[in-house]
C-alpha cells in the first residue's frame, strides 16, 4: 500500500471517474437486514459516502446524520436525498471522524466500509463510543483475510475480522447480537460478478 486513506485520498477518489460507480444507490443489504426491525430514532452513518444507507434510514423514519470526510461524496449524497424526498430528515456533516466529536449520542451508529487513515479498529472504538445506552452499533466492513499468495487483502489497516471487533467490545457494556463473516456477489461493471467479503457486527449498548 503506497498511500494513506486520508482526506486527500478520499477527495480524489470521490472526484475521479470511479466515483459514480462507487455507490449503486441501493442500501447495503446487511443494514436493511439488521436494522429493519429497530424502532427509528437518531442515527449516524459514519463514512456515509454517496448516502445510500443514510437515505434509506431516513426513508424508514430515522432522524439521520450522514458524516463523511469527502466533500464530493456529500455532494452526491445531498442530490440523492433531495431526489428521494428525504432532504429534511438527513443532516450532512463534512468531518474527519478520527478527530470529530458529535454533540449528542445516537440510537444507531452504523458504518459501511469506511476505513480512515488512523486504523480500522481504532475507528470502530471511536464510533462505538457515540452509541447511546440502549442503542445499536452496526459495523459492516471489509473482511480481513489472507490470500493464497500469503499477503492480506484488503490491507490490514482497512479490514478486520469479526473476532478482532468483538474482542474490543467490553461485555459489561455491550451485548453482541450478531458477529458474522460473509461472502456474496454483486454484479459489477460489464455485468461481471464481483466477490464481496464482509465482516458484520451488531451490538446493543447495555449502559
Ligand atoms: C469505501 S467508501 C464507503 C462509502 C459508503 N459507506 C458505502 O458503503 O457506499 C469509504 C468512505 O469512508 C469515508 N471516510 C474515510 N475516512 C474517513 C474519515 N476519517 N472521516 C470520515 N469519513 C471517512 C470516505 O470518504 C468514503 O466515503
Amino acid at each position: 500500500m503506497t498511500h494513506s486513506f486520508d482526506k486527500n485520498y478520499w477527495d480524489r477518489t470521490w472526484s475521479g471517474e470511479r466515483a459514480p460507480g462507487m455507490s449503486s444507490g441501493d442500501p447495503n443489504p446487511h443494514l436493511v437486514h439488521e436494522t429493519g426491525g429497530l424502532v427509528p430514532g437518531m442515527a449516524l452513518d459514519a463514512g456515509c459516502g454517496a448516502g445510500a444507507e443514510a437515505i434509506w434510514l431516513a426513508a424508514q423514519g430515522w432522524d439521520v446524520t450522514g458524516a463523511d470526510v469527502a466533500d464530493a461524496a456529500l455532494g452526491y449524497a445531498k442530490d440523492r436525498a433531495a431526489a428521494a424526498g428525504v432532504a429534511d430528515r438527513v443532516r450532512w456533516v463534512q468531518a474527519d471522524l478520527s478527530v470529530w466529536e458529535p454533540d449528542t449520542q445516537f440510537d444507531l451508529v452504523t458504518t459501511h466500509y469506511a476505513h480512515p487513515a488512523t486504523g480500522q479498529l481504532e475507528f470502530y472504538d471511536r464510533i462505538a463510543s457515540w452509541v447511546a445506552p440502549g442503542g445499536t452499533l452496526l459495523i459492516v466492513g471489509h473482511l480481513h483475510q489472507h490470500s493464497s499468495a500469503g499477503d492480506t487483502h484488503p490491507p490490514a489497516t482497512a479490514s478486520a475480522t469479526a473476532a478482532a471487533i468483538t474482542d474490543r467490545l467490553d461485555p459489561a457494556v455491550w451485548e453482541i447480537i450478531m458477529a458474522e463473516e460473509s461472502h456474496r456477489f454483486v454484479i459489477g461493471p460489464g455485468g461481471r460478478p464481483n466477490a464481496i467479503d464482509d465482516v458484520i457486527v451488531r451490538a446493543l449498548r447495555r449502559v
